[in-house]
């Protein structure tokens, strides 16, 4: 193999398109009832690597994020971790390896204070590290530092959706999938998550993003993909997504 092998040129995120995949969908199928909704996806997330997967409501982000976790089951194809087949495998071994969701709606426990909502998600890495503890998920999260004997459901809706992504770095992930992190936020609120997703980047985490607001996840990813009915359509870097206003005006709707 060649330097010049565009492959093994790391990115400017520091990402390398050669490594293997944390996480991989190999013709995935998956559906509800009788309707199929994933039409057979392949989609690979390399470590450090940020994909923005995009498409108008209702194409199937949720749904392929439920099946890459195991909460839906996959109809046919395979889910793969580290090249290891876990299309069978229930949800909690695949966080095990690695693999964290800040889920559509949130999901803190309204009932427990931030502080056990954080502690309650704690979990060091398959290699024993805790890159992620308390006071450094605290310190990219003032506003939970301040609030940390608060209730869950005495948060506002920023301060909870923080919560999320606070629990789920504790939870030492490699991989991090954000589903609408941004959804019914103000806007100084939504700034401030999408720069914590900058520092999760920074910090080297892969990370899938799925969010309306089509400017900011070109900012932050490395490649977009684009879902339209169930398929992958159209995968390339944000700048040529971003040359492409038809494109984006017939998928985005922006
Ligand atoms: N729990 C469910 N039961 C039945 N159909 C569903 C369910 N969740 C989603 N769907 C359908 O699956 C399709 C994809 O939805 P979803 O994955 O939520 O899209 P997106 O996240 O891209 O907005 C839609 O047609 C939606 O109506
Ligand atoms: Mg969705």
């Amino acid at each position: 193999m060649s330097l010049a092998d565009p492959d093994l040129r790391a990115s400017p995120s520091g990402h390398r398109a050669g490594a293997a995949p944390i996480l991989e969908a190999r013709g995935l199928q998956a559906g509800y009832g009788e309707g199929l909704v994933l039409r057979g996806i392949d989609l690979a997330v390399r470590p450090g690597e940020a994909i923005g997967l995009m498409g108008r409501n209702g194409m199937g982000k949720t749904t392929l994020i439920r099946t890459l976790l195991g909460q839906l089951a996959a109809r046919a194809g395979q889910v793969l971790v580290d090249g290891q087949d876990v299309t069978r495998s229930p949800t909690f071994r695949r966080a095990q390896r690695g693999i964290a969701v800040v889920p559509e709606g949130r999901g803190v426990f309204g009932s427990l204070t931030v502080i056990e909502n954080l502690k309650l998600a704690a979990r060091p890495a398959a290699d024993g590290t805790t890159p992620w503890p308390l006071d450094r998920v605290l310190a990219i999260f003032p506003r939970l530092a301040q609030r940390a004997g608060n209730r869950g459901d005495q948060l506002s809706g920023g301060e909870q959706q923080m919560l999320a992504i606070g629990r789920a770095l504790m939870t030492s992930p490699r991989l991090i999938i954000l589903d609408e992190a941004t959804e019914g936020l103000a806007p100084l609120v939504r700034d401030e998550i999408w720069r914590t997703i900058r520092t999760v980047r920074e910090a080297g985490l892969a990370c899938i993003v799925v969010d309306k607001t089509v400017g900011a996840v070109l900012s932050v990813v490395d490649r977009a993909e684009i879902l339209v009915k169930g398929s992958l359509v159209w995968s390339g870097k944000p700048e040529a997504l971003r040359a492409d206003p038809e494109l984006m005006h017939r998928h985005l709707g922006v």
